[in-house]
Parts: structure tokens; sequence; C-alpha cells
């Protein structure tokens, strides 16, 4: 069983003192920190791009993890790659999925592949032997601070339960509108990696709004 992992996302700190938020997250007890990479066009927002991730990964001591919300992932990962332990990609993508997966492992770091809440958990299915990581994104992607969508842990514990019956080893992610509350019924389902932003980088005390999260009860 994985242990569980918080990766606080940087789309939720203050961008104007992003080195001094990094550490703060990390210094926090973050165990990977998370980056939303953001189109306008695979969604209707524009984040940052890869020179904001080397200015992150200048003072990063834990994993980064790069999430690709662009229509070609295929063309922008390599962008990524040399600060990222690992990239996730949609299965909704303009590109060949599989082939972009596995040509993130190729480049020596984990891949992981994510779903929007109106897509079946079945599009994931012929993807699953060749991923590291699944995340279950659980408010529509494009923007911080959205509520959860409760209807999205039945995503997860189909992910738990394809891990199992196909004897796989992936991660099971969520991100959107992760607090202590629906980060509960998140890890009760099967999840072991929480992406959380508002609620951890807007808590009166980052340490255990982490902690609390990472020593939730598992299902
Ligand atoms: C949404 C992003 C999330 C977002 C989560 O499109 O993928 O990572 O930053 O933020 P919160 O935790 O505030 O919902
Ligand atoms: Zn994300």
């Amino acid at each position: 069983m994985h242990s569980i992992l918080v990766a606080p996302s940087i789309l939720a700190c203050d961008f104007g003192r992003l080195h001094s938020e990094v550490d703060r997250a990390q210094d926090a007890g973050a165990d990977w920190l998370h980056m939303d990479i953001m189109d306008g066009h695979f969604v209707d927002n524009i984040s940052f791009g890869p020179a904001f991730v080397d200015a992150a990964a200048q003072v990063a001591k834990v994993p980064l993890d790069t999430h690709l919300m662009v229509t070609r992932p295929d063309h922008y990962f390599p962008r990524f790659i040399q600060n990222s332990r690992n990239i996730t990609i949609h299965v909704e993508a303009d590109c060949d999925v599989l082939a972009t997966l596995k040509a993130i492992r190729q480049a020596g770091i984990s891949c992981g592949l994510s779903l929007r809440p109106k897509t079946p958990f079945e599009s994931m299915l012929p993807f699953l032997p060749y991923i590291d990581l699944l995340l279950v994104m659980t408010v529509e992607p494009g923007f911080g601070g959205q509520p959860f969508l409760t209807a999205m842990l039945e995503k997860v514990r189909s992910a738990q339960k394809a891990r199992q019956d196909q004897g796989l080893d992936y991660r099971i992610q969520v991100d959107g509108g992760v607090t202590l509350q629906t980060g509960a019924l998140c890890v009760e389902s099967g999840a072991d990696t929480l992406v959380a932003g508002t609620s951890v980088f807007r808590a009166p005390d980052m340490k255990s709004a982490i902690s609390q999260l990472r020593n939730l009860p598992r299902f």
C-alpha cells in the first residue's frame, strides 16, 4: 500500500513571493509540490509555464509533480521533464495518449493520467498498465478554490478496484476542493496522494493542515 502523500498546489500560493512560498510549503511538510500548467485552450485559464516551474525548482527540495492541463501534452511535456519527478497528462488531450505516457517514462520520470469530471472512468482502462499515477479530478479543471464534487468518489473507488483486480501499483491522486473533510472521503475511498491548494496555503497553520491530511484514516 502506498503511503499518503500531500502535494500542495502552487496555484494557490502568492506568486509574488514564489521562493518563500515554496519554502513555506516544504518547511510545513509538503511531500511533493503540485504544478498546474494551463494553456487557455484545454481549460479556460492560463496559469504559468516552464520558466515559472524553473524558478520554483531553484529552491524546491521536494519533488515537483506537474499536471498538464494542455491540449498538446505530447508537444509540451519535454519542457517540464528536467524539473519534474512526475508529469500527469489528460486522457482527453489531443494526442496519442499511450505514446505520450511512454515517452514521459522513457525520459526517466513517472507518468500520470487524469480525467475531467464528465469523462467516464472506462476511458482510462486501456492505459492503466502504463501509468504510475491516476489523477481523479474532483473539480472541473481550470481554477483553484472550487467546491469538491462528491460524485467523483465513485471514480476513486473504481481506480482502487481496477488496481487491485489487475494487480497494478499506480498511485491514486485527487485534485480539487480537497480539505480535511473531503480528503477524508477520498482516503476512505482509496486515494493516497492528495493535492490541496486553498485549504493548505490559506490554512492558519500549514504544518498542521498538511499533517492532518497525511494522517487521515485509510480505507
Ligand atoms: C484545478 C487544479 C488544482 C487546483 C486545486 O484545475 O488542477 O490543482 O490548484 O486547488 P484547490 O485545492 O484550491 O481546489
Ligand atoms: Zn492540478
